[in-house]
């Protein structure tokens, strides 16, 4: 079997009970958040939105918010001891925490969700401040991992009710990145599908794509995919499971040191990923490289491009083609001590796809990665 695209009467079946506006803010359970803002300002471009902590009341925990365009990170660390931050992160390391949804209405969507067998992670709550107010709700994941539905309306402040403006002369310039395109979780083996069906009942979502391990394998590992959308296409979750291979595949390590389920990468969008990339380099970031006979059959694999062969393979960006276009990407090495998390920049040339055509290069870039690290 290969790559199928969900039949046209399935997209009809599933009514969007859940409408969702687009991706209001990712937070991350980091070690040390100052340093971590630090980081995705210089290295990958983010501006300084909000800030709270000791000065603002807040005695235990410490949260830096970081934005470019439509993206933005919370990225949150302890104040003290025993809270439950220091728990996840001594568990997992540096990892997501909140996919936090942008919706007309928390308490609706929260409501949906429950009523069709959603865990509860935070009853909708009102927070307000001199801005006006906002109504959060929360309901779990798989792993760790929770979905909070935010609904900002009457809200008209920097970031949330409780932060108040970082004020910073360092704004580094952006690289160019507009928007999250999709995040993609790690389950454990035969788990997959389980958390299908938790998409399409819980949240209205549909299965858009699925890979099985013979799509995704190379000589050694396997795993495999399905990818949920919701009903306007602005939210895409692939979920990936790890399947039986001569050695252990880049999922099994993710599990096994992030300790359980969880986020394994956030794709961003770009309009130019030529100058992206080259831009994230220069600022240290680091990328997975593919061998440059990848380049020798791209012409008579992907047919002609826009972009110049010659800058795609300098900066080891990868393009795979699809019914209706192309699209171009690139994955960044794991960010964090573990090697669990990392980003992949993408631009699409209307293709809607995932990039199938690369699985192969690139899981043999991440294989190799393994090998250096003793957990293939
Ligand atoms: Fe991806």
């Amino acid at each position: 079997m290969s790559t199928t695209i969900a039949s046209e009467k399935k997209q009809e079946k599933a009514t969007d009970f859940m409408p969702i506006n687009g991706t209001d803010y990712l937070e991350l359970y980091v070690s040390n958040s100052k340093q971590a803002a630090h980081f995705y300002k210089t290295a990958f471009g983010f501006k300084s939105l909000a800030y709270k902590g000791l000065e603002t009341g807040s005695r235990e925990l410490e949260s830096y918010v970081v934005q470019q365009d439509k993206i933005r990170l919370v990225l949150t660390s302890p104040l003290k001891s025993g809270t439950d931050v220091g728990r996840h992160i001594d568990k997992h390391g540096d990892g997501v925490k909140v996919t936090a949804l942008w919706v007309e209405d928390a308490t609706y969507a929260y409501e949906e969700a429950m009523k069709r067998g959603a865990k509860s992670y935070m009853k909708p709550q009102v927070e307000e401040d001199d801005h006006g107010k906002v109504v959060r709700s929360g309901i779990h994941t798989y792993g760790e991992v929770v979905h909070i539905f935010v609904e900002r309306k009457e809200y008209n402040g920097v970031f949330l009710p409780g932060y108040r403006k970082w004020e910073s002369d360092y704004q580094p310039e952006p690289v160019g990145l507009k928007y999250v395109d999709h995040m993609v979780g790690n389950v454990e083996e035969g788990k997959m599908n389980y958390w299908v069906n938790f998409y399409e009942e819980v949240m209205g979502f549909t299965q858009i794509l699925s890979f099985d391990d013979k799509d995704i394998s190379t000589e050694y590992t396997a795993l495999m995919s399905k990818v949920m959308s919701n009903g306007n296409g602005r939210i895409k979750f692939p979920i990936n499971e790890p399947a039986p291979g001569k050695k252990k595949s880049q999922v099994d390590e993710y599990l096994e040191f992030y300790e359980g389920e969880g986020v394994q990468h956030i794709a961003v969008a770009t309009d130019d990923i030529v100058k992206t990339v080259s831009d994230l380099k220069s600022r240290g970031v680091e990328f997975l490289t593919v061998p440059t006979t990848y380049y020798d059959v791209l012409t008579e694999r992907v047919g002609k491009i826009d972009e110049d062969i010659e800058s795609l393979s300098k900066l080891g960006i990868l393009v795979d083609r699809d019914d209706e276009g192309y699209l171009l990407q690139i994955f960044t090495k794991t960010v964090q001590a573990r090697p669990t998390m990392f980003f992949e920049i993408i631009q699409r040339k209307g293709a809607t796809s995932f990039g199938k055509g690369n699985f192969k290069a690139l899981f043999e870039a991440i294989e190799r990665e393994q090998e250096l690290r003793g957990t293939l």
